[in-house]
């Protein structure tokens, strides 16, 4: 069993996916991780140097490679779903959980945790906000291609645990 978490930036992926991979005694992976190690950078120093287009090649290359794990936690990243086919690959090898959150909500977030994400290092305010706002809009209709949807704001490992193997 492998468990993909998606959702937007600042939705508590990663936080929730190693709370979830201790519960579950799985072994928990963080994309971005994956590929800060692979490319010895930054996913910052990444955008900088070889631009969105090849952290996005890479992205696809690590994602694919999570079929090694036969199971785990698996947080992906932001983009993760809308690039490629990597919500049909990842519907196909796992089970999908969306964790949805209000703009507001991921706006409020962002706001103190933009430094290491290069698409909204250098937004704030209302520049944040719309940016949020559109974005979600054009990536949600993939994330809810999701096997679960849950509530971000209030996600426990065990109700995700519950939802997963239910599902
Ligand atoms: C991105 C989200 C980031 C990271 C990169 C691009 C996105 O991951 O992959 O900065 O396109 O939304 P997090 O969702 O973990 O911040």
């Amino acid at each position: 069993m492998r468990i993909y978490l998606v959702g937007f930036m600042g939705s508590g992926k990663s936080t929730l996916g190693k709370r979830l991979a201790r519960k579950l005694d799985y072994p928990f992976m963080d994309l971005d991780t994956e590929i800060e190690v692979a490319a010895g950078k930054s996913v910052a120093a990444i955008f900088d140097a070889h631009g969105e287009d090849w952290f996005r090649e890479k992205e696809r290359e690590l994602l694919h490679r999570t079929v090694d794990l036969s199971r785990g936690v698996i947080a992906t990243g932001g983009g993760t779903p809308y690039y490629f086919d990597n919500m049909d690959f990842m519907n196909a090898h796992g089970v999908t959980v969306y964790l949805k959150m209000s703009p507001l909500s991921l706006v409020h977030r962002l706001e103190y945790a933009r430094k290491k994400r290069p698409l909204v290092s250098d937004l704030k305010g209302e520049e944040l906000s719309r940016f949020v706002r559109e974005k979600l809009e054009s990536r949600a209709p993939f994330y809810n291609r999701a096997h679960c949807i849950i509530k971000g704001e209030s996600a426990k490992p065990a109700q995700v645990a519950a939802l997963v193997f239910g599902a």
